[in-house]
């Protein structure tokens, strides 16, 4: 045996096995917490998942169909550009135009293998090493790492219930420095539901604009608000910060579209290039069939999103009502996505079948194992103290869900 054979990886340190940069990442909590519940359930436990935030509805037929015409077509069994097919830009372009007022050249949108790819992309192009990102807090779990992947700084900042998990410019420009370079803007949000309004996006614009920052804004909850709420598209209302601003969207959550990844960018035509480029060693394009999906929903109406939006919304008010039930837990009532995130610090240290969770990991962990029911805990998103639930599941196990939470945390004692 040669040298060169000799090693083992138990011989070796794991520091100098798995690059510093990339063993720094810790796996995503909410795909590990989905991943473990579904593990449960194969196994024949009766586990509800609140932990994917993903559509429990079908993809709509007429974009399926598509797929399989296209499946069919050897045209479509090729490559495509990298950076999208070219009727599937411009239809993004289009859509964009008829949903946020926002007017762009199909030159300045970049197709993804879904929103994920099109966040990390989009900080790898414009970051470099020690540039800050502030990161309004609780964040979504991606961001961090795709920012420090990127070798920029994540900054934190706070909101909790009491602002309806929404910062302020006086808040954000408290945390600016000289090394501050993009603000991270997600409106809806994941994990809160929180939905700026048009005046707060508007104040969070201008003042960008008049530090010269960057805004990476995430629109891929833009068509999931209820009631009289609306979203808007700070590129659209504040025209100055197009130059610097970089829209990620997808077709994921308004299209029940997940497992199919196709996602975007929209920014301004060198920073699309650079990351065109990117993406050109790294995935090329999108798959092919996937394109031609996305294609046929965002050129088909929005009736299929709108039934969804009702079945969400009747779920987002059930959850909200019987986690209100609970004592310990306080649910604001979110105005967009598919999430709430209730606040449970009233339950931490208190005794619940003979044990003392002291943070929202153990509490999850206990939830997971008593109640049979999966939920994120906040500090996956920044904030321990809180637990994040997707209500994206049936409206009977949701019930049921919410119900052995009910009953399990009705147990806790001082
Ligand atoms: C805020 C936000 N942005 C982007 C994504 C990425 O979605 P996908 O990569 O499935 O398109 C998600 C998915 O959970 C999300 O919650």
């Amino acid at each position: 045996m040669g040298r060169m054979s000799a090693a083992t990886p138990s011989s070796e340190p794991t520091a100098r096995r798995v690059s510093a940069r990339v063993g720094s990442i810790s796996e995503s909590a909410t795909l590990a917490v989905d991943a473990k519940a579904k593990a449960l359930k194969a196994a024949g436990r009766p586990v509800i998942g609140f932990g994917a935030g993903e559509p429990d509805f079908p993809t709509p037929d007429y974009i399926v169909e598509a797929a399989v015409e296209a499946c069919k077509n050897p045209k479509y069994h090729r490559y495509t550009p990298a950076g999208g097919l070219p009727e599937l830009k411009a239809a993004i372009a289009a859509k964009t135009l008829r949903d946020s007022g926002y007017e762009v050249d199909p030159s300045q949108v970049l197709v993804t293998n879904g929103g994920k790819q099109a966040i990390y992309e989009a900080f790898a192009a414009i970051l470099d090493p020690g540039d800050e990102v502030i990161v309004p807090a609780p964040y979504w779990t991606t961001y961090p790492e795709s920012i420090r992947l990127a070798g920029g700084v994540p900054v934190e900042v706070v909101a909790d219930e009491s602002t309806g998990y929404r910062v302020t410019v006086e808040q954000l420009e408290a945390a600016r420095t000289e090394r501050t370079k993009v603000v991270l803007f997600v409106s809806p949000s994941n994990p809160t539901g929180a939905v700026y309004s048009e005046s707060e996006t508007e104040a969070i614009g201008h003042w960008a604009v008049e530090h010269g920052l960057w805004v990476l804004t995430d629109e891929i909850y833009e068509h999931l608000v209820y009631g009289d709420v609306t979203s808007t598209s700070l590129p659209a209302v504040i025209p100055e910060l197009r130059e610097r601003c970089i829209v990620v969207n997808g077709v994921a959550k308004t299209y029940a579209m997940t497992g199919w990844r196709v996602g975007w960018i929209i920014g301004p035509k060198d920073v699309v290039k650079a990351a065109t480029n990117l993406q050109s060693h790294a995935t090329s394009n999108v798959a092919n069939v996937s394109q031609v999906a996305a294609l046929a929903a965002i050129s088909g109406d929005l009736a299929a999103v709108a039934e969804m939006r009702e079945a969400f919304d009747r779920r987002r008010r059930t959850i909200v009502r019987m986690l209100g039930e609970i004592d310990g837990v306080v649910c604001p009532e979110p105005e967009g996505a598919f999430y709430v995130y209730p606040s449970v610090k009233g339950l931490l240290g208190k005794e619940i079948r003979g044990r003392r969770p002291e943070d929202t990991v153990e509490l999850a962990a206990l939830i997971l194992e008593e109640a049979e029911v999966a939920v994120v805990p906040g500090e996956a998103f920044g904030t321990p103290g809180y637990l994040r639930l997707s209500y994206a599941l049936g409206d009977e196990d949701l019930v049921e869900g919410v119900s052995r939470l009910q009953k399990l945390l009705a147990e806790a004692r001082d």
